[in-house]
């Protein structure tokens, strides 16, 4: 898995199927990338680091140095000193300096995978990986940078993180801190990437990579709508099933910079870290900083295989708690059903007529404390309105449970309504630049995370209502970004930790939580999808995807987060249309086929429905026992993308063990005239015959065909009449 050729100074860390190798060279012991890719045999490529050309290591030819730092393939370059692209780490020093470069120091090759102190991140035993601690220094500035590497053996993956300490005698200032970076040659890549907007998250969008500096970025203080911690380098030829991809993505849910630069050699960095924006960490003598984790993944077998290894790596190494690998109750939420508008009688009518029809748990949604009535005033006022619920929350819940519906309820525990009571009594707990008006966001500010008393209360005040009745599921919101990067508790020169300390006391509170209450079912959300990462998936095992619930906007959405998550993490619900982010109307099947393929659940009244929508309701709940192991468990496969034919979308789920599989066909667009459409079906047993099933065309017999045929002829699936329809159709083995 890992080794260590003493005589050449070279690291090779295997997975299944790549090869990563590390190089230290010359006298001074530089630490240099030297391949990643396609499994090697020997470690024998150092070589490839170029130390043999013009202008030679500084040993050989001390006169140009800085040529030689500039297009060195560092494994993790610093700056200042002569690479004159973009480093991974800025420190200053007390007299304001700023350069620095490092050296190997010593390593250990350890079994299995330590934990980063504070943070998230992917877990697993000695049996599924092994971790490289590569120790670097900077002597002149007293720095220990550590390099951990992690190789696992059932996905091919390998993990990467970054911890510095203050080993001098006086402290310094961390202005920036990377945790992951490739120095390639480049070969004509395009970039990839997710971007978005509020009910539009991670839609994929691929570009030629040039010359310079591209990125992808948030300095929003959250993963963000906008940008996702995702980057892939891809052969511009790459397909779905074809194709080198080098992806990263970063396990952390603040901010980030994921970035390529094309160089004057034709030479690529790719990086990805914490943005430096307003970063600025003081370490002081002995003290340490943990950077987050990034998961890399490399495959020569397209987007496919690299999506797998992520949802590989997410299902068994990253996701955790009790619902981890267990089917999740279907659940309807009382938002789009009646907004701030309701109280028990409204609920439990809600609750009643949902049981009758299969459904699993209420989720009460925002309105429910303090005086909220609608969405400017009370966040931090966590007390149950008893004027909208009367008779109390216990009463709601235990009346709920007596339906035999379980009871969940939403929180915003990172905000404050400058109209609250908590606000009133502490304005200084909001996140703000002392002196300057806040700039408010949905009529509300942050809270200041950074201050232990901030989390203690709000926490308090959380767990006191999980505490007071039987709630069994958690929506934790944030609904607005970060501005005014200023803390009342923070001292002058460490206002720059703001960001970060945030993230960090999110993440604190949500171990609190799942500590506590290790039952409860967590579903993280940020206005619709904003804090769609790998940080937050350590925590809760589903993430609302996006305040868009219209059928056909989510196959972009849901397209673009299934590229890296796997479904069993997609909130997904039917809701009622026309639909009330974009006025669509598309048919009640198809909204409950694509919802299929998440977390699956609604979020309409469904008192008031139309009775022929509400009648399906039944047979889409009995869909979901049917086939939600095989979508939870299975192999994601995707066969078309509306994205790009702008016609029609296509989907499969295969069980491990090829014996079944689920293929979801959604025509967008009726056109007039047109034959049935031929699909290749991907990841059967070709050796093995299936039954295909139509779920819900009568139109088609039952057949069965050779996983071969299949896979490699097709499938023919009729034209559906009408636009926005929907087809499921399941294989099972003959
Ligand atoms: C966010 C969420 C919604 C809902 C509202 C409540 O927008 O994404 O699902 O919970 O907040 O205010």
């Amino acid at each position: 898995m890992i080794s260590y050729n003493e005589k050449e100074r070279v690291f090779k860390l295997d997975t299944p199927n790549t090869t990563y190798m590390i190089g230290i060279v010359d006298e001074e012991s530089f630490v240099g990338h030297i391949y990643y890719g396609r499994k090697l045999k020997e470690a024998e490529a150092g070589y490839l680091m170029r130390t043999g050309e013009p202008p030679f290591v500084p040993s050989k030819n001390n006169r140009e140095r800085c040529s030689f730092y500039d297009c060195f393939p560092f494994e993790y370059p610093t700056g200042g000193v002569g690479d004159y692209r973009e480093g991974c780490i800025g420190v200053r020093t007390v007299a304001g300096h700023a350069g620095s470069m490092l050296s190997y120091v010593t390593h250990e090759i350890i079994p299995g995978k330590p934990e980063l102190a504070g943070l998230p991140a992917t877990f697993g035993t000695k049996g599924d990986c092994e971790t490289l601690r590569l120790v670097c220094e900077d002597k002149y500035i007293g720095m220990q940078v550590e390099l951990l590497y992690t190789a696992f053996q059932d996905t091919d993956v390998i993990t990467r993180s970054v911890k510095v300490t203050n080993t001098g005698k006086e402290h310094f200032y961390l202005t920036k801190v990377y945790s992951a970076c490739i120095d390639m040659d480049n070969r004509d890549y395009d970039m990839v990437s997710l971007h978005g907007s509020w009910a539009r998250e991670r839609h994929i969008q691929r570009k030629a990579l040039g010359y310079g500096i591209q990125n992808v970025s948030s300095y929003r203080g959250e993963s963000s709508h906008q940008d996702h911690p995702f980057l892939a380098l891809v052969d511009r030829n790459a397909t779905q099933e074809n194709g080198e991809i080098y992806a990263m993505n970063f396990v952390y849910s603040g901010n980030f910079r994921a970035q390529a630069e094309v160089t004057q050699f034709d030479y690529v960095r790719m990086t990805m870290g914490i943005h430096p924006e307003n970063f600025c960490w003081k370490l002081e003598s002995g003290e340490s900083f943990q950077a987050p984790e990034v998961v890399m993944v490399y495959t020569d077998k397209g987007f496919d295989a690299m999506t797998n290894a992520f949802h590989r790596l997410y299902k068994k190494h990253l996701i955790r708690g009790e619902y981890k690998d267990k089917k999740r109750p279907i659940l309807i939420n009382n938002w789009e059903a009646t907004y701030f508008e309701f109280n028990t009688e409204k609920l439990l009518s809600i609750a009643r007529e949902a049981s009758q029809l299969g459904i699993e748990m209420l989720v009460m949604d925002d309105g429910w404390f303090g005086r909220r009535n609608f969405d400017d005033c009370a966040l931090g006022d966590w007390k149950v309105n008893e004027e909208k619920l009367n008779g109390g929350l216990k009463y709601l819940v235990d009346e709920v449970n007596k339906l035999g519906m379980k009871f969940g309820i939403w929180f915003e525990p990172e905000m404050i309504s400058p109209d609250s009571d908590l606000y009133r009594a502490h304005p200084d707990w909001a996140i703000a630049i002392p002196g300057r008006p806040g700039t408010e966001s949905r009529q509300q500010f942050v809270l200041d995370l950074s201050r232990p008393e901030v989390v203690d209360c709000i926490y308090e005040q959380v767990a006191s209502v999980l505490r007071s009745a039987n709630i069994e599921y958690v929506k934790w919101d944030m609904n607005r970004q970060l501005t005014d990067i200023g803390s009342y508790g923070l001292p002058a020169d460490r206002q720059g930790e703001l960001y970060h300390r945030y993230v960090l006391a999110v993440y604190q509170m949500q171990d609190r939580l799942t500590k506590e209450f290790p039952y409860l079912l967590l579903e993280n959300c940020s206005g619709g999808g904003a804090r769609f990462d790998p940080g937050m998936l350590y925590f809760s095992p589903q993430i609302w995807c996006s305040d868009d619930t219209d059928a056909v906007e989510r196959l972009e959405i849901q397209e673009g987060t299934a590229l890296i998550y796997p479904l069993s993490t997609m909130g997904a619900h039917v809701s009622d249309c026309p639909n009330h982010a974009l006025g669509r109307v598309t048919p009640f099947e198809t909204r409950g086929i694509v919802a299929l393929a998440g977390t699956f659940g609604y979020e309409l009244d469904v008192t008031k429905i139309p009775q022929e929508d509400r009648d399906m309701i039944p047979a889409q709940v009995a869909m979901y026992h049917k086939y939600n192991d095989l979508v939870r468990e299975g192999d994601y496969y995707r066969i078309a993308s509306y994205s790009q034919n702008h016609k029609y979308d296509c989907w499969q789920v295969v069980s491990g063990d090829k014996k079944q599989s689920l293929v979801t066909f959604v025509q967008v667009l009726n056109r007039v005239n047109f034959k049935s459409r031929r699909i290749l079906l991907k990841g059967l047993d070709a050796d093995k015959r299936y039954k295909v099933v139509f779920e819900n065309d009568d139109s088609v017999e039952d057949a069965v065909y050779s996983g071969d045929t299949l896979m490699k002829a097709g499938l023919l699936v009729p034209n559906p009449w009408g636009d926005f329809r929907a087809r499921l159709i399941y294989l099972a083995e003959a």
